[in-house]
């Protein structure tokens, strides 16, 4: 297909960028011409992840914990050291937590949960809206889930914090109106991965691997997504194509929530 999205030159913080949605982001985002800013806790795996990208891409790694607001300060600082400003934040890193029932789920792990998805999806809006707000320009995606949109048995904390990240995508949409910055979120539905292969999983421990094909059933597509599927659209809805594009929700599931 033709390169219909260019974002050459564009400045892109990418978070989670050591995972399986966000090396399958900055690739893409680096394909189309965007500088990027990788962050990840996990060192090694982030290293290994710009290492693969196009050998033309200009790219720095940083290592930091989302949920740590000295560390959000230092990577949005960074970045714009580097590269002089921020035009795109991918705001993806996220865990999936337990997978287990309310009347099982420990109250550390419902903590944790909500702490990397909703406090670190929050201390990256704050950290980066204010450059973005500054310079009037700017476009925000967050990773919420279609767990975000319906209820999810055994992973209640994770589906509440993905509605939240999308009452934070629409509230923060509201409070740029005035200005050209706008919030949107992913909904990625079921995505090949890790974190799809862990609820699995968790929901069956013991047994044989679910097929595919049964996992497929309930997706109208008829089929799991890939990651490079949910990056495609963070691409557009990084890009002046979607220019007035602003508090949605893109679902990215083969029609699992429609059905
Ligand atoms: N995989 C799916 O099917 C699916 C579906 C819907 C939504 N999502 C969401 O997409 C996003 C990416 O998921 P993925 O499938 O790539 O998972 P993944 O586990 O492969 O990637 C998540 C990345 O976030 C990083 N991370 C976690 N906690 C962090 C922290 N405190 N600070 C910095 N980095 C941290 C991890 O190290 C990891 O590299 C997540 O927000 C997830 O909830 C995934």
């Amino acid at each position: 297909m033709a390169d219909r999205i260019r974002l050459d030159g564009k400045v892109a913080i990418v978070t989670g960028a050591a995972g399986v949605i966000g090396t399958a982001t900055i690739r893409l985002l680096a394909e189309r011409g965007a500088r990027i800013v990788a962050v990840d806790r996990r060192e090694r795996d982030l290293k290994a992840a710009i290492a693969e990208l196009p050998a033309t891409a200009q790219a720095v790694a940083i290592t930091a914990d989302v949920t740590r607001e000295d560390e959000v300060a230092d990577y949005v600082r960074a970045a714009v050291d580097k590269f002089s400003t921020v035009d795109i934040f991918y705001n993806n890193a996220g865990i999936e937590g337990e997978i287990a029932p309310i009347t099982k789920y420990p109250l550390e792990t419902f903590r944790r949960v909500i702490d990397v998805n909703v406090v670190g999806v929050f201390l990256g809006l704050k950290h980066v809206l204010p450059i973005m707000l500054k310079q009037n320009r700017g476009s925000i995606i967050n990773t919420a889930s279609i767990a975000g949109l319906i209820g999810s048995p055994d992973i209640a904390v994770y589906s509440a914090s993905k509605h939240a990240v999308i009452g934070l995508t629409k509230s923060a949409a509201l409070e740029c109106s005035a200005s050209s910055v706008r919030v949107n979120c992913v909904c990625p539905g079921l995505i090949e991965s890790r974190m799809l292969s862990a609820i699995i999983e968790g929901r069956n421990p013991g047994n044989a691997p679910v097929p595919t094909e049964k996992l497929a059933e309930r997706i109208p597509a008829r089929r799991l997504g890939h990651a490079s599927e949910v990056a495609s659209i963070v691409a557009f809805l990084a890009s002046d194509d979607a220019s007035y594009v602003s508090g949605s929700a893109y679902t990215v599931d083969g029609g699992r929530v429609a059905s």
